[in-house]
């Protein structure tokens, strides 16, 4: 008795069986799905830049000597204990936003891009900065910390006494 040829499925388009068309066409819809949820996701995500704090915790006002000058690197600041209390200064010129070094032997600020120097004090003693660096809000925590916000600035000769 001759076998009896089972009836084949349909083929589709792209010359493949039904059910792998129907697989291609699952699989396309997944990755446009993942895509859609994507662009979907960066449209309604805020625009935001996530910056660290600035605000710096400083320690204790006890481990700056008097007459000292220290970079706080991260921050961009100088913290300067002086003899009429503490002050921080901003670290960038306001030239064109080099970040400054203190030279410790010159007693100066020096900018190393155009020439710029500035006094203990943050006046421009020579170069091309139109403005002197500024002043920034120093305060003691409730814990006794030094802090400095480097997105606030003060008028100049506002000390800090401890
Ligand atoms: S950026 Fe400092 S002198 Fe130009």
């Amino acid at each position: 008795m001759p076998e009896e040829k089972s009836n084949p499925e349909p083929s589709a388009p792209c010359g493949c069986t039904r059910r792998t068309f129907e697989k291609l066409g699952i699989g396309a819809l997944a990755v446009a799905g993942v895509g859609a949820a994507a662009f979907g996701y960066e449209y309604l995500a805020p625009n935001v830049l996530y910056e660290p704090s600035p605000i710096t915790n400083a320690g204790k006002p006890d481990q700056y000597p008097s007459g000292s000058v220290t970079t706080l690197s991260e921050a961009g600041v100088y913290l300067i204990h002086g003899p009429q209390g503490f002050y921080a200064l901003s670290a960038t010129c306001t030239h064109l936003g080099c970040r400054t070094a203190w030279a410790a032997a010159l007693g100066i600020i020096a900018c190393p891009c155009h020439g710029s120097k500035f006094n203990i004090d943050g006046i421009k003693i020579a170069g091309p900065a139109p403005r002197p660096l500024p002043w920034l809000r120093v305060w003691i925590s409730d814990d006794g910390d030094l802090m400095v916000d480097r997105s606030v600035t003060v008028a100049e000769q506002q000390f800090l006494r401890v």
